[in-house]
C-alpha cells in the first residue's frame, strides 16, 4: 500500500514498484487521481483521507478482503506555511502534524495485523516512511514542518524498537529538495511564483522519480536487511542552509 499516490513522490513509488512486480494498492484523497494511475499501471486506487478514522477504517476493511499488506509505504504527509514560529498559524500546524504524524499512527496501528499475517507466510514485512532532512536540521521558517517531520522520523524510530523481535522491517527515507509539482505550490499557499522561486539556479534537485528508485530499492532488498534511515540530498545541496544556485563545476578546471 502506498500512500500519496495521487502526486509527486507517491506517485512514482506506485509506478516504480509496479515495474518491479509488486501488486499496489494507491491511496491518497483525489479519486480521480488515483484512477487515472490506475488504468496506466494497474495499482489499484482507493481514495482515502488518512486524517479521517471513518476512512482509515473503510481501507483497512477493504485490504482485509484483498490483502494481507506485505508493505505500508507511508508517503502522504505535506507543509503547510514558511513563518517563523511568533507568527506560525496554528492551523496550519495542526494540519502538519495531523497529515504527517498522526495519520502514520493510524496506518500503523490499523494495519499491523496485517503486516504480521503476510509476514508470518512470506518470512517479512515492511514498513516505510517518508520524512524529509527537514526532521534533522531546523531552519528558519520551517518549524512547524520541522517539528512534525521530525515526530514522524521519532515514530519510526520507536516503532523498529518495539517490533524487535519480529520479522517486520521499519525504513526511513529522508529526502532534501524534491522538485515535485505540488509540495512547493501547496506550502505556499498556491503561489507558483514564489514555488518557483525556491528551486531558481538550482542544478538538478532530486525528482520524484530518484526517490522512488530509493525506495523500491529498499523493499526490494533481502527481507533481513534493514535500511534503517537513507537521507539523500541533491549534489547542490550540501546541507540545510547551503544550497548552490547556478551550474556545477569542478574547481581549476577549464570547462571543455
Ligand atoms: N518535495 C520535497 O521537497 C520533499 C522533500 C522531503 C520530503 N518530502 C515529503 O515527501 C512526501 C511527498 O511529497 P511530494 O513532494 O510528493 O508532495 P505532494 O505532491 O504534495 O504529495 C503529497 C501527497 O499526500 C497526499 N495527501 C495529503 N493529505 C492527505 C490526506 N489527508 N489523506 C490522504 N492523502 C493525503 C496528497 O494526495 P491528495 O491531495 O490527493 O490527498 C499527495 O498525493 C511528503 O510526506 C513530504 O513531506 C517532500
Amino acid at each position: 500500500m502506498v500512500t500519496g499516490a495521487s502526486s509527486g513522490i507517491g506517485e512514482s513509488v506506485a509506478r516504480a514498484l509496479r515495474t518491479s512486480g509488486w501488486d499496489v494498492v494507491a491511496v491518497a484523497r483525489r479519486a480521480e487521481r488515483l484512477s487515472a494511475l490506475q488504468e496506466e499501471t494497474g495499482a489499484v486506487a482507493y481514495a482515502a483521507d488518512l486524517t479521517s478514522d471513518a476512512d482509515i477504517q473503510a481501507l483497512t476493511a477493504f485490504l482485509d478482503e484483498t490483502g494481507p499488506v506485505h508493505a505500508l509505504v507511508h508517503v502522504a504527509g505535506g507543509a503547510r506555511g514558511a513563518d517563523r514560529v511568533e507568527d506560525g498559524r496554528v492551523e496550519d500546524w495542526q494540519w502538519m502534524f495531523d497529515v504527517n504524524v498522526l495519520s502514520a499512527q493510524r496506518l500503523v496501528a490499523a494495519i499491523l495485523p496485517q503486516l504480521r499475517q503476510a509476514a508470518a507466510s512470506d518470512g517479512h514485512a515492511d514498513t516505510l516512511f517518508v520524512t524529509s532532512t527537514a526532521a534533522q536540521t531546523a531552519y528558519a521558517g520551517g518549524a512547524g514542518y520541522n517539528a512534525a517531520k521530525a515526530g514522524e522520523s521519532m515514530l519510526a524510530h520507536a516503532l523498529r524498537l518495539e517490533l524487535n523481535g519480529e520479522p517486520i522491517r521499519v525504513v526511513e527515507v529522508a529526502p532534501g529538495m524534491v522538485h515535485t509539482p505540488e509540495f512547493t505550490v501547496n506550502r505556499l499557499g498556491g503561489d507558483t511564483v514564489a514555488a518557483e522561486r525556491v528551486y531558481e539556479g538550482v542544478q538538478a534537485p532530486l525528482t520524484a522519480d530518484d526517490v522512488a528508485d530509493v525506495i523500491a530499492y529498499a523493499l526490494n532488498a533481502p527481507g533481513h536487511v534493514n535500511l534503517d534511515l537513507i537521507t539523500m540530498r541533491p549534489v547542490a545541496q550540501s546541507a540545510q542552509h547551503l544550497l548552490a544556485r547556478g551550474p556545477l563545476r569542478p574547481r581549476g578546471v577549464e570547462s571543455q
